[in-house]
């Protein structure tokens, strides 16, 4: 399958606020890299502090990365508006990003309205067909956000992404704050949309059992460092990265084909960002490690169909 987007060596600092990073310059992203492939499902997954967010901030143009690229369809961002129809984001919180004093035909026009020179009536069969694409009927289009339930809200959200035909959707923990029979709803609706429209979806979760329902292919971060990438198939029933190992070991049945409902223990990332260290970043936690991930950060390879960043990974498998 041909590359859409691609992230080469992304690095991302913050002025650090608080009392671990002592208002120094905090590095969260630390040359990270992916594909996402035309029509497939890439989960990132991480534990809180990892860099998720952040990474998603510098796919859909809403930051600057400090350094790398990032390539649409092979080629460099050319301008926000241009990034901003073909890559469309959708966060958490449903109800923080939608407006409550706007009707849900309203919601869906503003893109429209912002990105298209689409006429009213252009607008109008757009925003009734994209409703019923997300399972909501035309009534409900004269509805207020807080008129919805928490899983309706975010067939809104969704809709308001789909509505521009992006290429690509990048979704920041979509479900995580909905019940897991919701959860299961929005996660077949993304995978039918999928299907039905061919679009490529970038699924961010802290919950690696979500990744193994959802995703083709799945990339681990810790500490704003790509761990192990691959196939969802490889990466989670034979993990060759001592932090993907472990964080399946808190997800009961990981490898189910059923709903898992363990979620990822946290492991403070942030306070590894923090600490002044050479060497692999997950060293402080690794069972594994040696002199030599004391020494030197162990560099990508590939190994089994996938990559993995581990010096022992060899004989992990
Ligand atoms: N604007 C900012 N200024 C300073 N620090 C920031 C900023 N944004 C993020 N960070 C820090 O960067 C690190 C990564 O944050 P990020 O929100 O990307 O993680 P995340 O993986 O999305 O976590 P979560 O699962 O909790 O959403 C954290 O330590 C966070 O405090
Ligand atoms: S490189 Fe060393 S410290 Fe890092 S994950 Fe592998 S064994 Fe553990
Ligand atoms: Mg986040």
């Amino acid at each position: 399958m041909p590359v859409l987007l691609e992230a080469k060596n992304i690095s991302k600092s913050y002025q650090g606020k608080n009392r671990l990073f002592g208002g120094s310059l905090v590095k969260v992203l630390h040359d990270v890299s992916l594909q996402l492939q035309a029509g497939e499902i890439l989960a990132i997954v991480g534990e809180s502090g990892s860099g998720k967010s952040t990474l998603a901030r510098q796919l859909v143009m809403l930051e600057q990365p400090d350094s790398g690229e990032i390539l649409l369809d092979g080629k460099p961002f050319q301008s926000v508006t241009a990034i901003h129809r073909q890559v469309r984001m959708i966060f958490q919180n449903p109800a923080a990003s939608l407006d409550p004093r706007k009707r849900v035909y309203q919601l869906l026009e503003q893109p429209l309205l912002n990105l298209t020179g689409l006429s009213g009536s252009e607008r109008e069969e757009l925003i009734y067909r994209t409703l019923d694409q997300v399972g909501l009927n035309n009534d409900q289009a004269s509805y207020y956000p807080h008129m919805f339930s928490g899983g309706q809200r975010q067939r809104i959200a969704i809709a308001r992404a789909l509505i521009l035909n992006p290429q690509v959707i990048v979704s920041d923990e979509a479900v995580s704050a909905l019940d897991v029979s919701v959860q299961a709803q929005i996660l077949n609706l993304v995978m039918d949309l999928r299907d039905q429209i061919g679009m490529s979806w970038l699924f961010i979760t802290h919950d690696i059992s979500v990744v193994n329902v959802i995703a083709e292919r799945v990339l681990v971060l810790y500490a704003g460092r790509v761990m192990e990438s691959g196939p969802v198939k490889e990466v989670l029933e034979n993990p060759a990265h001592p932090y993907t190992q472990r964080l399946l070991q808190s997800v009961p049945g990981a490898g189910d084909s059923d709903r898992l409902v363990a979620v990822v223990q946290m492991i403070p990332a942030a306070e590894a960002q923090a600490m002044e260290y050479t060497g692999c970043a997950y060293r402080h936690r690794c069972l594994l490690a040696d002199q030599q991930c004391v020494k030197s950060e162990p560099p990508m390879i590939s190994l089994a169909g996938r990559s993995v960043a581990c010096f022992r990974a060899k004989s992990m498998l």
